[in-house]
């Protein structure tokens, strides 16, 4: 069981008002809330022993280097990788995936073809479209059904021999379908491609294990998982990541430099140049400490009684609709009201202290497909409540009579 007033005590930003009303934040897909404790390890950090790692003997240094690594080894048993140099520290998801689609450059070749899905937001489109015009490869679209599922009969026709990556999410953000991840890797593995899971929406609600999913790469933000803005994970076989050259050149990535060579180092430094984000990441340890002490089954099953009372009263108001109703969902849920614009739907709801993301969610791709301009988004996590859901759908149900 979940003590919802307890967990709410923990994040002071839920105290606050805007517009003069109570928050109601339910824009959680976009950016989780931060825990006191994660504000306290910043705060420990800067006041404490803020230091640069891997570099020096003295004291702070080996303070800061310590507890960075720490976190590593956290995030390595969070997603059960084999090794906690499988994990490398980014500056988000983005970033995680540019490093693997600029690595894979050397790796395909004119004729191949790569795989994505039609869910994908843009940050899991746009790199491998630049990767596609650099090599010559072809990228091809796994296509989606009207209740925003993948279509996995057409999937399964779709890799083939020439198939060397495929790249799908694990969770929509913008309708919040859960992928049947296992079965596409597996598919993906019996032609030898690599699969690259963009977890960016499914780690706020789901615990993945990389060695039971057989995945080549995982990717995701630590600031939707309660930790900072800036840091992202990239989780990759070693296999892969020993494959793939190095992203950036600089420091702390090499062996040996002189003018005329130099040699990289092993992972994880390899793809970690310069100084890094080195008190998010021991936040990012922090933030997943907090939410395994609440329990991600824990999670999961209130996030979904959420999901089921705010279906059932939004669905009971005149002219709107749903966009993804696939049988798992996460807890988003993605909406328009007859034909107004979703972006005069949440300015209302905005003066009403409700955060809501309105627009395509940057996910243009599953707006076409619907042929609308975009929707509005709610996104809810474990610290929201039955009674905000109430207040959403009264603010909703003025916000229809204004704008009707
Ligand atoms: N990708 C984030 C979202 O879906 C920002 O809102």
């Amino acid at each position: 069981m979940l003590d919802i007033n307890k967990i709410r005590e923990d994040f002071p930003i839920l105290k606050r008002e805007v517009n003069g009303k109570p928050l109601v934040y339910f824009d959680n897909a976009a950016t989780s809330q931060t825990p006191q404790v994660v504000i306290d390890a910043i705060v420990d950090y800067y006041s404490t022993y803020n230091a640069n790692i891997h570099r020096g003997v003295h004291s702070l240094s080996q303070e800061a280097t310590d507890a960075y690594e720490q976190a590593r080894i956290k995030i390595q048993k969070h997603f059960n990788a084999a090794q906690s140099y499988e994990i490398i520290f980014t500056s988000g998801t983005t970033h995680s995936i540019n490093l693997v689609s600029s690595g894979f450059e050397s790796l395909i070749n004119q004729g191949d073809e790569v795989l994505l899905s039609a869910l994908e937001h843009h940050s899991n489109i746009v790199p491998w479209q630049m990767l596609c015009e650099k090599t010559g490869a072809t990228l091809k679209v796994i296509p989606m059904t009207q209740s925003g599922e993948l279509d996995m009969a057409a999937f399964a026709k779709a890799v083939t021999p020439k198939t060397k990556l495929v790249f799908v999410n694990h969770v929509s953000n913008a309708l919040g379908t859960v992928n049947d991840i296992k079965t596409i890797i597996a598919k993906a593995h019996s032609v030898g491609a690599a699969v690259l899971i963009d977890g960016a929406q499914a780690t706020p609600h789901i615990k993945p294990d990389v060695q039971a999913l057989d995945v080549d790469f995982y990717v995701c933000s630590a600031h939707k998982i309660c930790g900072p803005t800036g840091v992202g994970i990239l989780y990759g076989k070693q296999e892969w990541l020993d494959k793939l050259p190095p992203y950036q050149g600089g420091g702390e990535m090499i062996e040996t430099v002189t003018f005329e060579k130099t040699t990289y180092a092993g992972l994880p430094h390899k793809f970690e140049a310069g100084t890094p984000n080195i008190c998010g990441g021991i936040a990012t340890g922090v933030g997943l400490d907090y939410m395994n002490s609440i329990g991600f089954d824990t999670i999961a099953t209130y996030e979904n009684e959420l999901l089921t009372y705010a279906t059932e009263k939004l669905i009971a108001i005149d002219g709107l609709k749903i966009y993804g109703t696939s049988k798992e969902k996460t807890a988003v849920i993605s909406f328009n009201v007859g034909e107004i614009h979703p972006y005069d739907i949440g300015t209302i709801l905005d003066k009403l202290g409700i955060a809501v993301r309105t627009g395509h969610h940057c996910a243009q791709p599953i707006m076409d497909f619907y042929k609308i301009p975009g929707t509005v988004r709610a996104s809810f996590s474990f610290y929201n409540t039955m009674e905000e859901i109430d207040i959403f759908v009264a603010g909703l149900e003025k916000a229809v009579l204004m704008l009707s």
